[in-house]
């Protein structure tokens, strides 16, 4: 049944065709999305990559090629020749709706069995099918238009950057274990036995190096590797956008990445975003919003209650602010009637598991402040509480009292969860958001050391370097975050290009010289040789696509995703290898 294309040539593109090239004749080839056979009539619709056209087989063709029509099943691959005309019941549904191809030649180019997917949108289909089957999902055209917009917010960053005398260079992926964060990815050497490769968790250590071979701006779309826990925006392998540059400060990479964020949504969306973005240091967004990526589209600011509630004999809250606790609160304005006791039983188990021990719940109804505490507070405290909240008739307070971090974080992720429950987030908007001066340090108590925040070639900011032994907890970092509707787009930083503060950097986190020379010595080395102040960011490729896309799924914008589990269904990968592939590599495996 099938036949090759023969002299046959497509001429035109199933998505093009209009009422203007009525009588003209065309040849288009694709999948058939559909077909109806009436008994005398067939229509297919015939679908490639920028759309679908009718077209129409009827006794004016021989009875061979009818015959042949007759066969064609979705998924078929064909090509048909014949002339565009009006057709009869149009449909608006579709842009090549006003018209048909009437077919005069007809051949089948490739024939596929019942997919086990539809290929299209609205197809209910598990996640996993999805992946397993990707070719057939990626044939959706909602699919093909999220790959095409990552193909051209690529083509824009680069146009952009190339105009600003950036220079794109590739960096090795086959590279050295980073102390980033994540686990690396390691790659066995045959030749060398025993040793292993490390995938880049990013080309940190490359870009900088590149600064000191005089490269002065620099710029890469590259792939990156983490093993860490995956969600909904991360994948074991992703893509960065990744800067650096020499001779700069903090202000001089925010005011160019400024520039490039909004030349990407003025030519990817039309949008002008109005500059410069507004900034927010580190301290006031986790004071305000109990996160480093504060989501600004909408209110519900963290309030300090702890002033207020300081000499409280609640001793919850006693107990937690003489041991140096705080107690803070959020306000839903309006909504008391929103939430049933079985929903706020739910919130508290959701605060849980950020670490809170409890929530407190406060309602205004009738002008009385209710609470399950209420008798543990004086009138004072009460009328504390009420004013600091500014709280009004009908508005409803959860309040939740322990040490800082962990009232940051339950109150934090608890003031976004709201916002989505309640469905009160304009998702139209854009907000950006530069975060600043994070911490340089923190501290890791599982380790019982400090450990850095960004990277440990982050440099302190200026009027802090005199803290870096006597209070390193203080010390703020020229470190920055672009922060874009509550989700991390991008980071960088100044780097420390001053030997004697790099070693005293790496000796601050506990890294003794062997260490230090056996991780980072070719950095210390290359830093011997005249090393330019230079500074950068990455930006989550995917992330920005996702953005751009309006999807909450990182998967939506990688063609072959990996799952949760970090596997590839449709490859099967990871898998086992060969005894005789393992041998070569030195490497002996014991699953015990
Ligand atoms: P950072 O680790 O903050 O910085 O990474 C930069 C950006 O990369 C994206 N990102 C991810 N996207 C998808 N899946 C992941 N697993 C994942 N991990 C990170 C985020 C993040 O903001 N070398 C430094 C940058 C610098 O200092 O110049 C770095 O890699 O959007």
């Amino acid at each position: 049944m099938v036949e090759n294309m023969g002299s046959l040539r497509r001429t035109n593109m199933c998505g093009n065709l209009r009422s203007e090239n009525i009588g003209e004749e065309v040849t288009l080839m694709g999948w058939v999305q559909r077909e109806r056979n009436l008994g005398s009539i067939i229509f297919i619709d015939l679908r490639d990559t920028t759309g679908i056209s009718q077209v129409v087989i009827d006794d004016t063709v021989a009875s061979d090629i009818f015959e042949k029509a007759s066969k064609i099943r979705s998924e078929f691959v064909i090509a048909v020749r014949g002339k565009i005309r009006e057709r009869q019941s149009k449909n608006e549904e579709i842009p090549t709706g006003d018209v048909e191809v009437l077919v005069e030649e007809l051949k089948i180019l490739n024939v596929s069995e019942t997919p086990p997917i539809y290929v299209k949108d609205d197809d209910n289909v598990s996640d996993n099918m999805r992946l397993k089957y990707r070719y057939l999902d990626l044939r959706k055209p909602s699919m093909q238009n999220k790959l095409k917009l990552r193909a051209k917010t690529g083509r824009v960053i680069r146009e952009f950057l190339d105009n600003n005398s950036f220079v794109e260079i590739e960096t090795p992926m086959l590279t050295k274990p980073t102390p980033e964060g994540a686990r690396d990815y390691l790659v066995p050497s045959r030749v060398n036995p025993g040793k292993f490769y490390a995938l880049p968790q990013s080309p940190q250590q490359m870009k900088q190096l590149l600064m000191v071979s005089g490269m002065d701006r620099y710029y890469q779309i590259t792939k990156c590797f983490r093993d860490e826990d995956l969600r909904s925006n991360r994948q074991p392998e992703f893509t960065q956008v990744d800067i650096e540059m020499s001779f700069v400060d903090v202000e001089d990479i925010l005011n160019i990445n400024e520039k490039l964020i909004a030349h990407i949504f003025k030519e990817m969306k039309g949008v002008d975003i109005s500059l410069p973005i507004r900034r927010m240091t580190y301290k006031e967004a986790m004071d305000k919003y109990g996160v480093d990526k504060p989501d600004l589209r909408f209110g519900y600011e963290i309030v300090d209650l702890t002033e207020v509630l300081n000499k409280s004999d609640f001793k919850v809250f006693s107990e937690n602010i003489g041991n140096g606790g705080v107690v803070k609160a959020i306000k839903i304005d309006g909504a008391v009637e929103n939430f049933s006791s079985k929903g706020i039983k739910k919130l508290e188990s959701f605060v849980k598991d950020y670490g809170a021990k409890g929530l407190v719940t406060i309602k205004m109804v009738d002008g009385e402040f209710t609470s399950g505490i209420s008798k543990f507070l004086t009138e004072e405290e009460i009328a504390g509480i009420v004013k600091t909240m500014e709280a009004k008739d009908g508005d409803i307070i959860f309040l939740v009292s322990d040490k800082y971090s962990v009232v940051c974080n339950s109150l934090g992720n608890l003031r976004n969860k709201i916002a989505r429950d309640l469905e009160i987030i304009d998702l139209d908007e854009l907000n950006l958001l530069w975060i600043t001066e994070f911490p340089l340090f923190e501290f890791d108590e599982d380790e019982n050391r400090y450990v850095a925040v960004h990277h440990p070639f982050t440099s302190p900011m200026d009027e802090d370097i005199e803290f870096l032994e006597s209070d390193p907890a203080r010390v703020r970092a020229k470190a920055y975050d672009i922060v874009m509707n509550g989700d991390e787009l991008g980071g960088g930083s100044i780097r420390i290009n001053n030997s004697q503060l790099q070693n005293q950097m790496f000796k601050l986190l506990g890294f003794n010289e062997e260490q230090t020379m056996e991780q980072f010595g070719h950095l210390i080395e290359a830093f011997k040789y005249g090393t330019p102040p230079h500074g950068g960011i990455a930006y989550g490729f995917d992330r920005l696509t996702m953005l751009l896309c309006g999807t909450e799924n990182i998967r939506d914008v990688i063609a072959f995703p990996k799952t949760q589990a970090a596997t590839d269904l449709m490859m099967e990968a990871p898998t086992m290898v060969s005894k005789e592939q393992l041998k070569e590599l030195s490497i002996d495996v014991d699953l015990d």
